[in-house]
Order: structure tokens, then C-alpha cells, then sequence
């Protein structure tokens, strides 16, 4: 183990050389770096020894390659999948500094191709169709179904067969709102197959916030299911979509089709809710449909799905993706950050309604040709052992989750955890926040019994992929710590004034040069992508960030620097739920911030003002709460309401949200300078109703 220290060693050099400790270190990671960074935990030799990358210097090469020659490095993967036209000549392009003109990402342009037929069709004439795709357990233990590769590439033909029938063309988008049914996969399938842009809402968003991702992308298709359970409950999701199509007819878009899966243990199709002419059961016309359907080849650079993502102002961002960057990017970090092997059984926690879901339950593995595990249930129900007794059952190799999920199952004991085998683990993985490392080290001791690397990925929705990840078996993890970037990926932290800072030191992180999977606009407003991302650091990609690299070279993402909250992994714009909040006719007012919260990272705090002559009552509380619930969905709830007869503005008006922060989390004596307020009288009045 002295040997892989070495090598550590000399990876720091591998981003920058030494430097000296940012005043920053202090203020972003407080005191927990110094003792965390020598925390080293070593896959083991037989691990190592198996894995695709199993030393840091393979790894060394691999990347010294993919940045000195990203042409080359990326055209060589990319001859592994199927290409009806090839790039010519030009493998990728671009400007990422927007002082040189407008910011334009492409890779294999040119080319033509098709995802679904690279995930389902190549797979099968390699002789895999007969090899388990999915395995879908239902919410009720006992609930089950599979498809192989074959069995899976019919129902995707079927429906892109309907989707053909009813009109749906190569650039068309379908919209697609539904639970974690096999339905889901098969969807978004059929939609790469026939060229439609996916734009996939995750069924826990409210009403509205369907409706306004309808309005912007105007669908040819909705497509649903009547009803979905979740643990003991019923959510009936068509009425839903019901009042989503209604608000958007209301705002101009008509929705001539929405296509209904009769979800039968959840609900029967008699106690639907139904439009004539408008509704039509999945069952009644998809299975009519041929089982084989010709594909449309798309440019590398059409696009392949939109996905909404918060940003820190009120609008949702419409996050596009392309087809051929994004096919191989998805593909090839999947396969290396969980050592894929053609006999794993791979299962990813996340809903596909996220980005995650979209890369790593959909496209990345069905790339690789693995074997994917889909679960429609919840974590905790019938009780917290269901994941682990789900892992014994299908035998799950590599397991990838969120950490607020790990933190929740944690407080359970881990008598719900050991009563399960687990032998069959091998690869464990994280993403959605930093993890911390008392989290950490309990998935990794107790869920994966002290044996298996665990991945933790850091990325976003806007980057496609894995970004900076743990390869398993090539280098010592250490709890808390994304480690090193992914191939062709060139992380720098920089300072306030956008410079680079090199060595040990702490800042904003940003990417220097594109990479294949990122995202190639906002939809519709590619003014507002070149604002967000590429306007604040010229010349590089902001992340949204903040991150520290310690003396190994080690990244540490420290969390979002902008107004976004992250509860559970759920990136929530602080401006969104403050816009929900003043819909509510008695609110005055809204500030919102992030709190820390024991199980969820991050939770959602807000200070409401109410007009003049309405006083606070539990009923006023809640029925806010509920005006954010119908916004934007449950998820996006305020766990805490604080009265607030003023709010703390600078004398231009600017609320001090920094203030409002240290409120929240009671750290009264670190108020700070409160003298440049313009009634300091404020801070006092919220103190003291801090605890109504
Ligand atoms: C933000 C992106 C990427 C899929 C899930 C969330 C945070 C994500 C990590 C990680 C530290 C992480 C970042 C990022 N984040 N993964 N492993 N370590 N932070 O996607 O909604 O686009 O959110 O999630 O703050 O910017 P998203």
C-alpha cells in the first residue's frame, strides 16, 4: 500500500503543481479538511487486478492521452458503436470562451447515427438478445417482471411504431410523465429510435410545472400512466396531466394526445378520469403495432432529449442534449467509474424523470449492454431493508444511490441492512451531493462489509455525465472525495476574478475545453446558456460550484454557490420557491434559503412577509406550503416558515441572504457586519420570532 501512496503522490501533479492554501480553504470547508484528506481507503489487490483501470498510471496514461489528444482518444471509442455516416473529418469543435464569438459545442458532427439502435439492436446482433435488459420490481414485494434485449427492442418498436401513426416526427418532442414503469425506458427508446426529443418530467412535479414545460417545448404526445403507488399511497397522475393540459390549452399550446398506461395494480382504467378524442389507453393501441421499426438516423448533433433543471432566477432551464457526444460520453463513463462487466447486475436508485436516470438507468447501461434493475417503489416500504433484500434478489453487483438516501437508511440501524447477504456487491456509488464521510463510511463498512470501492460521482445535468469520479480499482478513495477527473476532462479551480489557482487551494470550479456529453444550449434561449455558464469565468464552463483540491491532488466538491438549494440531491432554484410563495395572495414577501438538514443535505427555509392587515396563523402556514406544493411539487416544500415583518435589504434594496443563512441555522453571535442594512432594526424583530 506504500506503492499506490506513490503514485498518489505523483498524481497530484497531475492537475497543477503545489501551491499554497486559499484563504478560502477556511471558509468553504471549515475544519474538516485537514483530517479527511489523510484518510485513504484502498481497493483491494483482487479488486484492482480485475478492474478495466487498476492502477493510477494506467490511468495516467489513458487521461494524458484523452487531454493531449481528445480527437483521437474519443474517435477510437466512438468506432465501438454503430455509425450509419461516419464524422468527416472534423471529430469535435468548439469555442467555450464567449469573448470569441458565440459558444458552440460539437462532437462527431457529420456523422449519423441512432442511440436506440446502438443500445438495443447492436447489442442484439453481438448475440445479447436473449440477456436480461431490465428487471422491473413493482412497489409491492412479489411485483415483478423482465425483458430481455430482444423483448425489450419489440416493445420499443411498437410504440415508435404508434408514435410514427399518430404523427410524430424526427425533431417532434413528446413529453413523457410517468413513474419508474418499464413504460419509462421504453418511451424514451422509442423516441431516439424515430428521431422525437424526449423531454421527460418527473412525476413528482406539480401541475404547473408540467404545464409550463409543456408550454415551452409544445409536445405532440403526452405520455402517462393513470395512477402510480408509492409505498402505501395512490397518486393519481392522470389527473394531473389533466390539469397540466388544461393550464397549457389556457396558455396557447393545445395537447391533442395524451397516451395513458393502464398502471392496473395502482388503479383500474373505469376509475380513470377521461377525454374522449383527446386520451387513449397505451394497451389499447401500442401492442397492434409491428414489433420492428426502421430507425431514423439523426445527425451526432440533432438533439435527443430536454431535460428542465432549476437555475438560481425563477424559469426553469430547458438543459439540451445531442445524440453522438452525449451516446458516447454516457456510455464510456459508466462503463469505467463502475467497472462494468457484460455479468453484472447494475441497479441505480434514481427516477428517470433526472438526469441521472436518463444517463445511468437508461442510456449509459443499455449502451454497455448491462443488465439494469428498475424499481418503481420506495426505499422504505415494506421497511427499510427493501433495497437489500431487492440486491439479493437480482444479485445487484454494482449499486448507485444518493447519500440522503444512505443517511436515512443509516438512522434505521443496520439491523436492516446485515439480515441481508449482499454478497454480491462489488461496486457501490454516490451522486446528487457531497457525501459526508460518516455516511460514507457506513455504506461503505456496513452496506458494501468493508469490500467494495464506492464511486463517487460528481457531475451535473448539464454535463451529461460523470465528470470528476473515482475510478474503483485504480486508486485509494478517499470518504468525501470526488478524486480525479474522468477522461478528457479538464477541472480547474479558479479565484474571484477568474483565475486559475494551482495546487492546494480552494475557489469556483470550472471546465476548461468541451467534452462530449455536455449540454449544447438551453432550449430556446442561448443567451441565457452563454450568461449562466460561460459569462461569469471567461474562456471556461462554471459550474455552479465550489471545490477544494487538497495535497494529493484530491477534488472535494463543497456545494452549490449560486442560489440553489440541493435537498436530496433535487438542485431547487431559491427564486422558484420564492416566486410560489408570492403567488399566495397574502404573501408580501419571500426570502429563501438552504438550511443543513441530518437526512436530506439541505433543506428549505423561508422568511415570508404577509400585506398589511393579515396576521400569521397555522392556516396561513399551510396553505403557503401548499401554494409550493401545487408550484413546483412536494419535493419542493419549505420545511420551515419564519414570519418576517421586514427582511434584512441593503440600502439599494438587495436582501443579505447571508444574514437570513446564519437566522436559519441559529448561528446568531455570526450575524457579521449587520450596519450597512437599511433598518438593522430587522435582524432583531426576526430573532425574536424565531421560535413562532
Ligand atoms: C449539482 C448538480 C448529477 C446528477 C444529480 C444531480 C451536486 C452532484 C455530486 C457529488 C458533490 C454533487 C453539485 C452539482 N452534486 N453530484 N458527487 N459530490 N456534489 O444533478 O440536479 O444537475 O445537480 O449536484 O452541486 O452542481 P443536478
Amino acid at each position: 500500500s506504500s506503492d499506490h501512496l506513490r503514485h498518489v503522490e505523483s498524481m497530484a501533479q497531475l492537475p497543477s503543481g503545489a501551491g499554497k492554501i486559499s484563504h478560502l480553504n477556511a471558509v468553504i470547508l471549515g475544519e474538516t479538511l485537514a483530517s479527511e484528506e489523510n484518510d485513504l481507503v484502498f481497493p483491494s489487490q483482487d479488486f484492482s487486478r480485475q478492474a478495466l483501470v487498476s492502477s493510477p498510471e494506467q490511468y495516467r496514461i489513458m487521461y494524458e492521452r484523452s487531454i493531449q489528444d481528445p480527437a483521437g482518444f474519443w474517435s477510437e471509442i466512438a468506432s465501438q458503436f454503430y455509425w450509419k455516416e461516419k464524422w468527416d473529418p472534423e471529430v469535435y469543435s468548439e469555442n467555450i470562451d464567449v469573448r470569441k464569438g458565440t459558444v458552440k459545442f460539437e462532437w462527431f458532427k457529420g456523422a449519423s447515427t441512432n442511440i436506440s439502435y446502438n443500445a438495443l439492436d447492436r447489442n442484439i446482433e453481438a448475440g445479447n438478445g436473449g440477456k436480461v435488459a431490465v428487471y422491473w420490481e413493482g412497489n409491492e414485494p412479489g411485483d415483478d417482471d423482465q425483458l430481455t434485449y430482444a423483448e425489450l427492442l419489440e416493445k420499443v418498436c411498437q410504440l415508435a411504431n404508434y408514435l410514427k401513426h399518430v404523427g410524430v416526427r424526427k425533431g417532434d418532442s413528446v413529453v413523457i410523465y410517468l413513474p419508474m414503469l418499464m413504460e419509462l425506458l421504453i418511451s424514451m427508446l422509442a423516441c431516439a429510435r424515430i428521431g422525437a426529443v424526449h423531454s421527460v418530467v418527473f412525476a413528482g412535479f406539480s401541475a404547473e410545472s408540467l404545464a409550463q414545460r409543456i408550454i415551452d417545448c409544445k409536445p405532440k404526445v403526452v405520455i402517462t400512466c393513470n395512477a402510480v403507488r408509492r409505498g402505501p399511497k395512490a397518486i393519481h397522475l392522470k389527473d394531473i396531466v389533466d390539469s397540466a393540459i388544461n393550464e397549457s390549452v389556457k396558455g396557447g399550446v393545445p395537447v391533442d394526445l395524451c397516451l395513458t398506461f393502464e398502471n392496473q395494480s395502482a388503479m383500474k382504467r373505469e376509475d380513470t378520469k377521461w377525454q374522449e378524442g383527446r386520451d387513449v389507453w397505451w394497451q389499447d393501441v401500442v401492442p397492434k403495432f409491428p414489433t420492428k421499426c426502421a430507425v431514423e438516423w439523426v445527425d451526432a448533433e440533432d438533439p435527443l432529449f430536454l431535460l428542465y433543471t432549476s437555475g438560481s432566477t425563477g424559469k426553469p432551464k430547458g438543459v439540451l442534449h445531442t445524440t453522438g457526444g452525449y451516446m458516447v460520453y454516457t456510455a464510456t463513463t459508466f462503463k469505467y467509474a463502475f467497472d462494468h462487466k457484460p455479468s453484472d447486475i447494475y441497479w441505480c436508485t434514481a427516477d428517470c424523470g433526472w438526469i441521472t436516470g436518463h444517463s445511468y438507468v437508461t442510456y449509459g447501461p443499455l449502451l454497455n449492454g448491462a443488465t439494469v434493475v428498475v424499481f418503481e417503489g420506495a426505499p422504505n416500504y415494506p421497511d427499510s431493508g427493501r433495497c437489500w433484500d431487492i440486491v439479493d434478489k437480482y444479485k445487484v453487483t454494482l449499486f448507485y444511490t444518493a447519500p440522503t438516501l444512505v443517511r436515512s437508511l443509516m438512522r434505521e440501524g443496520d439491523e436492516y441492512v446485515t439480515r441481508y447477504h449482499r454478497k454480491s456487491l462489488r461496486v457501490l456509488g454516490s451522486v446528487g451531493e457531497p457525501i459526508n464521510p460518516s455516511a460514507w463510511r457506513w455504506f461503505y463498512n456496513v452496506v458494501g462489509d468493508s469490500r467494495c470501492p464506492i464511486s463517487d460521482t460528481w457531475w451535473q445535468t448539464e454535463t451529461g455525465g460523470f465528470m470528476i469520479t473515482p475510478l474503483p480499482g485504480a486508486w485509494p478513495q478517499k470518504p468525501g472525495s470526488a478524486t480525479f477527473p474522468f477522461f478528457g476532462v479538464q477541472p480547474v479551480i479558479v479565484d474571484e476574478n477568474g483565475n486559475e489557482i494551482e495546487g492546494e487551494c480552494s475557489g469556483y470550479l470550472c471546465i476548461k475545453k468541451s467534452w462530449p456529453g455536455a449540454f449544447r444550449t438551453l432550449y430556446g434561449d442561448h443567451e441565457r446558456y452563454e450568461t449562466t455558464y460561460f459569462k461569469p469565468f471567461a474562456g471556461y464552463y462554471f459550474t455552479g460550484d465550489g471545490c477544494s483540491r487538497d495535497k494529493d491532488g484530491y477534488f472535494w466538491l463543497t456545494g452549490r454557490v449560486d442560489d440553489v438549494i440541493n435537498v436530496s440531491g433535487h438542485r431547487i432554484g431559491t427564486a422558484e420557491v420564492e416566486s410560489a410563495l408570492v403567488s399566495h395572495p397574502h404573501c408580501a414577501e419571500a426570502a429563501v434559503v438552504g438550511v443543513e438538514h441530518e437526512i436530506k443535505g439541505q433543506s428549505i427555509y423561508a422568511f415570508v412577509s404577509l400585506v398589511e392587515g393579515v396576521s400569521y396563523s397555522e392556516g396561513i402556514r399551510k396553505s403557503l406550503i401548499l401554494a409550493v406544493r401545487n408550484q413546483i411539487g412536494a419535493f419542493a416544500a419549505p420545511d420551515k416558515i419564519h414570519w418576517a415583518p421586514g427582511l434584512p435589504k441593503t440600502r439599494s434594496g438587495k436582501i443579505m441572504r447571508r444574514i437570513l443563512r446564519k437566522i436559519a441555522s441559529g448561528q446568531l453571535d455570526e450575524l457579521g457586519d449587520t450596519s450597512t442594512l437599511a433598518d438593522p432594526n430587522v435582524v432583531d424583530q426576526l430573532i425574536a420570532l424565531s421560535d413562532c
